[in-house]
């Protein structure tokens, strides 16, 4: 079985995505960690982010791994852990630019398609309902208001040391937002048969006890 969330940045994919994983049992895949591993030695080795055609190829030459282990995701390039480097402010800045290209995410999707083929998974993105996994059993289109959604993202930040301006916060979301659903290759939309979860002032466990349910009941 599949449970594919997709939603904008600051839903709180990942967190619910890992409960509902835990919860029930399954693999989680996270596609956004996957985007940002390649942008991360797209900037280390020197490759334009404006340049499709040589990101698909980096991203072949050097495959990301993803690892469930209990303290979360390991994220591992090049035999390095890029966990933390991947949340870096200058990878969040370009990863929108580097997702954009086609050539990019035709490479990337055929790697989640591969990866999520045996067993069952909860997988978080922007197009795993739409273009990785239509036929998943459970869609989930997660999603927030901009200010909650700056906020959370503030709060995370300043836990983990970092000096940040909420109001530049919300405009980097904002960017991403509009970046992620107008661009040309898989635009962020709400998928055919999702159910669209808003977790403005929602407890995270709330929301992936409603998503777990559906999952154990995917034709209720
Ligand atoms: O969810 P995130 O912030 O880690 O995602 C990082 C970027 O990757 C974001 O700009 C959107 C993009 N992305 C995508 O285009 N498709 C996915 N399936 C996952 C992420």
């Amino acid at each position: 079985m599949i449970v594919a969330i997709d939603g904008p940045a600051g839903a709180g994919k990942s967190t619910v995505a890992r409960g509902v994983a835990a919860s029930l049992g399954v693999g989680y895949l996270d596609t956004g960690a996957m985007y940002r591993a390649l942008t991360l030695v797209a900037l280390r080795d020197g490759v334009p982010t404006d340049d499709g055609p040589a990101l698909a190829a980096l991203a072949r030459e050097h495959p990301v791994s993803l690892e469930n282990g209990p303290a979360g995701v390991r994220v591992l390039m090049r035999g390095d852990d890029v966990t933390m480097a991947i949340r870096e402010a200058d990878v969040t800045a370009a990863v929108s630019e580097v997702a954009a290209h086609p050539e990019v995410r035709t490479e990337m999707v055929a790697r989640q398609r591969a990866i999520m083929e045996h067993g069952d998974w909860v997988c978080d993105g922007r197009d795993i309902g739409s273009v990785v996994f239509p036929q998943a059993e459970v869609k989930v289109f997660l999603t927030a208001s901009v200010d909650e959604r700056a906020r959370r993202r503030h709060a995370e930040l300043v836990a983990r040391g970092e000096r940040v301006d909420l109001r530049a916060i919300r405009d980097d979301v904002e960017r991403r937002d509009h970046a992620d659903s107008s661009r040309a290759a898989s635009p962020l939309v709400v998928a055919d048969g999702a159910v669209v979860v808003d977790t403005t002032g929602i407890g995270v466990d709330d929301v992936i006890g409603r998503i777990a349910a559906m999952a154990r009941e995917p034709a209720a």
